[in-house]
């Protein structure tokens, strides 16, 4: 050892003395990073600086279907994005949207978003982002494409499913929480669609016409709250076109608002295919582009990273100095700052795959998700005691439903059906009969995932009918399970519904069952509202959502009675669309029109304004078959009178509420407080009442919580959309507490001064 270690030395004595290799003098102090976010700040100047040109081009635009190339040469890795908001896409080929048929990435199938809403409970959104962002981190993804959070604003949307309702401040509640849950993993949330993104249909070519007041009090809320509270590292824009731009590189949305007047410093991704063209690309506040020359789902030409707006075209036009390097030394900036947040970000924890936690978390929000519409003659829970003999029928029992409709479909390691769940659940104590009772779609199988099934049925309507009518005769109960099924037109991407109604015959069949056996349930899946015509005549109505893995198991678990249903609705269930704003006063889907830069476009004027949801019922007198925020529970919940202060004085920031509830039933059970504010007198018309509060609490029989508020004078200002700003205007205003938009417990105002 001794004379390898005098070669050693000796080498280096040589060297010096000759010089042939001087020892690069290290520098004083090599600073040992540690990613909080002062460090980040200085390695991206670092970073930006030994960037060449060509370089800062080609971290800005994609490489292949779902990554960017970050910078190899100063070892700033790739950036992989993945799809969706629900579970972690499978992994796809290189340049494909087929799956790449890995063995090892199935996922966690979680609850829709719109069940997550649904559980009016900001922890379950926390863990369910924090769940999911452990499954996309395990997979080494460090941008997960979601949340969506696009407002409901009409139930024909194909992709109400991937939202979280109809309400701004619900939706904010919501968004938060999951937003910090998924970034806990060191994987960044990318929240879209910004913005105004509510149809499907005309995608890429929707021009919604809305006024400032409208946007600044409906469509931007849930936006500026995950940007500002969740800080959100990315966003994603939308497709569709604002104010004479495509929302994806829209100055007014990206460059004025977002990274304006919320001073946001996080990185605006493209939507997939959402790009046409370099110069508003680079105007516009864009920082990533994805998905050029495809149309974002099916098609697309294939390895055209090159021609990328961002790419040679930009370099381009950098070279010939039409373009000044700041915009892109901006969107460098961003980029190198989500990397530094996620990809190398060394504090990082390793994430985790279908674990058990992610198994308990997924049924957890499926059964606080659960809405129980109706409950006549407690027809629900079931009690084995009495009944032996339950007929079930309807496609959605046994149709698996986490492959397919769009972009968020999933490979997931199992799944649960509701067929399956009812069985594991009642096992022997009752006889559980299945009849298919109609054929919707057979499909079983999306980009390359197959679910295995096969559900393909020679039998005619007539046959189908026939069989589940005798069923149902002959048994104690029917449990009809149908809805849609994320088929195109049935709570799909890209395709918005043609109607309301259920499709496949499902009315007639239900009147039928509901003739030959009175003692009916009905669990309708779906992620948007449907019409449903029998919903007086059926006992007992369940809204069930794609629940993801546990579907079977958590459904089972509320018609059981195992679990109380405490989840609400987080849209109102409209009866038809004449009680729909946009559909009555808004247009939908638009008319032909030709924007400013000579496209073809649909202009789509949202006439409704503000007026959306329970704010159009309200303002019309009109009586949903369910309003928002319904829900019933197998116990029952008091209010006692709300208190507050009879005068909210000039200097006073907030007002605080407090309403006693109590559970009068003979079961523990959760209830969902809501908190409505009503301008008694107003310059302005404002609604008749928005949700400004909600708190969900868990009461033991008898026992009594006083709930409290905190109100902001923010929950009692409109837009004033001349001034630019919010406005509490003095006078009277009313509190409104209740357990639904439709039901309100309690009543008391107060003087702002
Ligand atoms: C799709 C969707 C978007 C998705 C992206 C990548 O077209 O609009 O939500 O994240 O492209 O698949």
């Amino acid at each position: 050892m001794k004379f390898i270690s005098l070669l050693y030395k000796g080498g280096f004595i040589a060297i010096a003395l000759t010089g042939a290799m001087a020892p690069l003098p290290l520098p004083a102090a090599v600073p040992v990073y540690l990613n909080d976010e002062k460090n980040i700040e200085e390695r991206i100047e670092d970073a930006l600086s030994r960037m060449t040109l060509e370089e800062k081009i080609g971290i800005i635009h994609a490489q292949s279907k779902f990554s960017a190339p970050g910078v190899p040469r100063l070892g700033i890795p790739e950036l992989w994005c993945t799809d969706g908001p629900m579970g972690v896409r499978p992994e796809v080929l290189w340049d494909e949207w087929e799956q790449a048929q890995w063995t090892n990435d199935s996922c966690t199938a979680f609850p829709s978003l719109t069940a997550l809403a649904a559980t009016w409970n900001p922890e379950m959104a926390y863990l369910y982002g924090k769940s999911i962002g452990e499954e996309a981190r395990f997979r080494n993804k460090s941008v997960l494409l979601g949340p969506g959070i696009n407002v409901y604003r009409t139930p024909l949307n194909g992709r109400n499913f991937e939202y979280m309702g109809e309400d701004p401040y619900l939706i904010a509640r919501m968004a938060v929480p999951y937003v910090k849950g998924v970034q806990s993993n060191g994987v960044a949330a990318c929240v879209k669609h910004f913005a105004l993104n509510n149809n499907e249909i005309n995608r890429h070519t929707s021009n919604p016409i809305v006024d400032d007041r409208t946007l600044y009090e409906i469509y931007l809320p849930s936006f500026k709250a995950a940007a500002t509270e969740g800080e959100a590292w990315s966003f994603m824009g939308g497709y569709n076109l604002f104010r004479g731009e495509h929302a994806s590189y829209n100055p007014i949305l990206m460059n004025d608002i977002l990274k304006g007047e919320w001073n946001w410093d996080g990185a605006v991704i493209s939507d997939w295919g959402a790009v046409h063209d370099t110069e508003s690309a680079v105007k516009g506040g864009l920082d990533m582009e994805f998905g050029s020359w495809t149309n974002g789902l099916t098609n697309g030409r294939s390895n055209a990273y090159d021609n990328y707006w961002l790419a040679t075209p930009y370099l381009e036009g950098i070279r010939s100095g039409r373009y000044s390097e700041d915009e892109l030394d901006d969107k460098v900036r961003r980029v190198l700052r989500l990397t530094f947040r996620t990809a190398m970000n060394r504090q990082r924890p390793w994430g985790s795959m279908v674990s058990d936690e992610h198994k308990q978390a997924c049924r957890e929000i499926g059964e606080e998700g659960i809405v129980l519409l109706r409950n006549e003659n407690n027809i629900l829970p079931v009690d084995a005691s009495k009944v032996k003999k339950i007929a079930v029928v309807g496609e959605n029992a046994i149709k698996m439903m986490t492959v397919g409709g769009g972009s968020s479909s999933l490979k997931a390691a199992y799944e649960i059906t509701p067929l399956e769940g009812l069985r594991n659940r009642f096992g022997k104590d009752i006889e559980i009969t299945y009849s298919r009772g109609y054929v919707g779609d057979t499909t079983t199988s999306y980009n390359g995932v197959v679910t295995g099934q096969n559900l393909a049925d020679s039998r005619t309507p007539e046959e189908l009918r026939a069989e589940a009518v005798k069923a149902a005769r002959e048994a104690d109960m029917v449990i009809f399970i149908g809805g849609l099924n994320k088929s195109d037109h049935q709570d799909a991407e890209d395709s918005d519904r043609y109607s309301m109604e259920l499709p496949y015959g499902q009315d007639a069949l239900i009147s039928a069952l509901r003739e030959a056996n009175p003692n009916m349930v009905v669990v309708n899946i779906s992620g948007t509202g449907v019409a449903m015509p029998w919903a007086n005549k059926v006992p007992g109505i369940i809204q069930a959502w794609y629940l993801g893995n546990e579907t079977g198991n958590a459904l089972a678990s509320v018609i059981s009675g195992d679990t109380n249903p405490s989840g609400k609705l987080p849209y109102t269930y409209y009866a038809s669309l004449d009680q729909v704003g946009a559909h009555k006063m808004g247009e939908y889907p638009g008319h032909p029109s030709i924007d400013n830069l000579g496209n073809e476009v649909m202009d789509m004027p949202y006439n409704e304004g503000i007026f959306v949801g329970y704010r159009f019922t309200d303002k019309n007198k009109l009586r949903p078959t369910f309003p928002f925020g319904h829900g019933l529970s197998y116990t029952d919940f008091a209010y006692g009178d709300v208190f507050v202060p009879k005068v909210m004085k000039k200097d006073a920031s907030a007002i605080e509420v407090t309403v006693p509830v109590t559970n009068t039933g003979d079961r523990k059970g959760k209830e969902i407080i809501q908190l409505y504010v009503r301008d008694i007198k107003s310059s302005v018309e404002r609604p008749v009442k928005e949700l400004k509060g909600f708190s969900k609490v868990e009461l033991e029989p008898g026992q009594t919580e006083q709930v409290t508020f905190k109100l902001g004078r923010d929950a009692f200002s409109y837009f004033d959309a001349d001034r630019h700003e919010w406005v509490m205007e003095p006078g009277d205003f009313e509190i409104l507490v209740g357990a639904s938009a439709g039901d309100i417990r309690s009543k008391a105002t107060f003087r702002a001064e």
